[in-house]
């Protein structure tokens, strides 16, 4: 048996026919670039997502820069951000010339620690270099950061939020979408996210208007009310209109998908937990689990006996942004980022898909109870 990380193959047999025609209905109308799929996309992600507004946008990077750019954060600017993410999260932040603050995650989540975030802010304050400006909370492996927490540092300080949920898209806390406390909300559509499409794209959300209009000038070169007259520097970054209409049909099953996921999570969690660290889901919280990530000591060993027995695992992060070639140069806040190198070693993602049936999952949690087993 084959056993897939994540089975894109099984969603597109659910929605080969409707995608096929989606796609077909682009050619033929020949609206490549902001075609009528864009607006329409962007109306039912802002409405899925609890949204005044959704602009879409070339990828999940852009979607974390553009707000950013329409807020200037620029030299001498701190925003703060994990450093247990995805490399897109800070990329973005020196791209302007503001400077990234790496922030420490809580051990059990391993989402944004807000005593952590809160004391890196004091210090850069007391410290007088740089002034603080924008916090990204980003959405790891699918969970909501602590929006509540996060939110009332950021008010008390004066700084702007994005909640960067690449990751996490379509994930609740208290029934409620992270935009309720952040003033942004980016997403990817990378294949792999929870709500991808067949290439690259991504999403900023917000309920601010005028925000909105900056980062749709942003997104087309900077444009003005007059076409001929750009009035600021921009960059191009549309959501091509073919993956609009393949996002039109995957949003439509993703209310379904992001329950599956968590029958498929709750089920390895009931039976793994006797023998490795499972997710802890933060209280009121819904996940879309784009990852599935268990603790274990023997995080090597146990990918490699995995491996073995054709059980797809990945290390989602080996090495902190912070202790990257590209990264160690920016300010990390405090005595270090003890709890992030300390998972970075610990985890590993098991296969997770909406569609990973029980025979499938029972071979992979066989494989796990097989590796505890013999290592007792
Ligand atoms: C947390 C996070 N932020 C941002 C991104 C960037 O998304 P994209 O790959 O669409 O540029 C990703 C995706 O890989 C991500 O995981």
């Amino acid at each position: 048996m084959s056993i897939e990380f994540i089975d894109l193959k099984a969603q597109r047999r659910r929605i080969k026919d409707r995608t096929d025609a989606a796609i077909i209905r682009v050619l033929d109308h020949g609206g490549y670039i902001m075609g009528p799929e864009v607006r329409e996309f962007e109306g039912q992600l802002a409405a899925f997502g609890g949204a005044a507004h959704a602009l879409s946008c070339a990828n999940g990077t852009d979607a974390v820069a553009l707000p950013l750019m329409a807020w200037g954060a620029g030299p001498g600017d701190a925003v703060f951000c994990p450093s247990f993410t995805f490399a897109a999260t800070a990329e973005v932040v020196p791209w302007d010339g503001a400077t990234p603050v790496f922030v420490d995650i809580l051990p059990d989540t391993y989402n944004m620690d807000p005593a952590h975030l809160e004391s890196a802010i004091e210090q850069v304050k007391r410290e007088g270099k740089l002034s603080p400006k924008v916090v990204i909370a980003v959405d790891l492996f699918g969970q909501p950061a602590d929006y509540p927490k996060i939110a009332d540092i950021c008010r008390r300080h004066g700084l702007k939020l994005i909640s960067d949920s690449a990751q996490g898209f379509g994930g609740t806390l208290h029934g409620k979408h992270p935009l309720e406390w952040a003033d942004a909300t980016a997403t990817s559509f990378f294949p792999a996210k929870p709500l991808g499409c067949y290439g690259d794209g991504g999403a900023v959300l917000t309920n601010d208007e005028d925000l909105l209009k900056v980062m749709d000038s942003l997104r087309v070169h900077g444009k003005g009310a007059d076409k001929y007259d750009n009035v600021r520097i921009g960059m191009n970054s549309r959501l091509d209109t073919l993956q609009a209409a393949v996002l039109i049909e995957k949003l439509a099953i993703f209310a379904d998908e992001i329950e599956a996921r968590n029958r498929v999570a709750a089920r390895y969690s009931e039976q793994l937990a006797l023998y490795v660290g499972v997710p802890t889901v933060i209280e009121g919280g819904i996940s879309t689990w784009a990852q599935y990530t268990i603790e274990t000591a023997e995080r090597d060993a146990l990918g490699a006996f995995l491996k073995t027995k054709g059980v797809p695992t990945a290390a989602y992060y080996p090495k902190p942004l912070h202790l990257q070639t590209a990264y160690r140069d920016f300010p990390v806040a405090g005595n270090g980022l003890p709890v992030s190198e300390a998972k970075a070693a610990r985890v590993i993602s098991l296969p997770m898909h909406p569609y990973l049936d029980e025979a499938t999952q029972d071979v992979i949690i066989a494989a796990i109870a097989e590796y505890a087993g013999a290592g007792a």
